[in-house]
């Protein structure tokens, strides 16, 4: 296989992912992407930082084994506790990791910005220091510890709806803006934006899909193929990748 025809790997705790996915194969879609969503072990988001970077560690290297040409951490949990040890392990690759959406919602002057995400997201380093660089805001951390686990089981928006409502309805009227600081996130964007109407909601998705053209294009490794789709899952429950492509197909 040419170098350019090598599969971009995307990679999360499972079905999240899916959200980068599809602003990938919007901005490129004669790319041949390989999605591996890690259910065997999700969710990751409470598991300690080492832990998480282990799996991490162990997908990425199945990843390229298998010839990847790039590596999208679609997981801003696996992004948080192990970005800095894969790109030493593989200084050579092209490696993406997606991050919570601050300065996005920065720019857009939100005064007063929540950021929803994991724990581990929450508590890694990363994101505080993102968040100094606009230390003239104000922001709120917000884990609804629950909600990954919903999405993966396909809640509806009233579903999504009850769970979120005493999780987000203390910060109604005090929020701009939101930063979905977890790939699965915008699977509950509909819900999030009845309980909070009118509050900007951003995520990283597209930045991380112009990132990986931009790195892909540097390396002159942009493919001009038919483009191809390849989901897999650690799960042997063959539920996850069907729900996977369904995600995949949603609006
Ligand atoms: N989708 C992952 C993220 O972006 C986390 C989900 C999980 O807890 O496994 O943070």
């Amino acid at each position: 296989m040419a170098k350019n025809e090598a599969p971009i790997a995307v990679f999360d705790s499972g079905l999240g992912g899916i959200s980068v996915l599809r602003e990938l194969v919007k901005l490129m879609p004669e790319e041949y992407y390989l999605y591996y969503g890690d259910n065997a072990n999700a969710p990751y988001g409470d598991r300690t930082t080492e832990n998480v970077r282990a799996l991490t560690l162990a997908a990425a290297e199945m990843l390229f084994d298998r010839g990847a040409k790039a590596l999208v951490v679609a997981c801003n949990t696996a992004t948080a506790a192990s970005i800095e040890i894969l790109r030493e392990t593989w200084p050579h690759k092209i490696i993406v990791g997606i991050e919570p959406a601050v300065k996005l919602a920065a720019d857009h002057r939100a005064g007063s910005i929540g950021v929803m995400a994991t724990a581990v997201t929450l508590r890694e380093e990363k994101l505080a220091n993102l968040i100094h660089r606009f230390s003239d805001q104000e922001f709120f951390s917000i884990c609804p510890p629950g909600l990954v686990p919903l999405i993966e089981a396909g809640a509806s928006t009233e579903e999504l709806i009850a769970y979120l409502e005493p999780v987000l309805s203390p910060y109604r009227g005090k929020l701009d803006a939101m930063v979905l600081g977890c790939t699965h996130y915008p699977f509950a964007r509909d819900a999030i934006s009845v309980i909070l109407p009118g509050v900007k909601l951003v995520d990283g998705g597209a930045g991380t899909a112009r990132q990986t053209q931009r790195l892909l294009a540097q390396a002159d490794l942009l493919n001009r193929g038919e483009g191809k789709i390849q989901i897999e899952n650690s799960a042997a429950d063959p539920g996850f990748v069907l729900r996977a492509m369904a995600f995949l197909e949603e609006e």
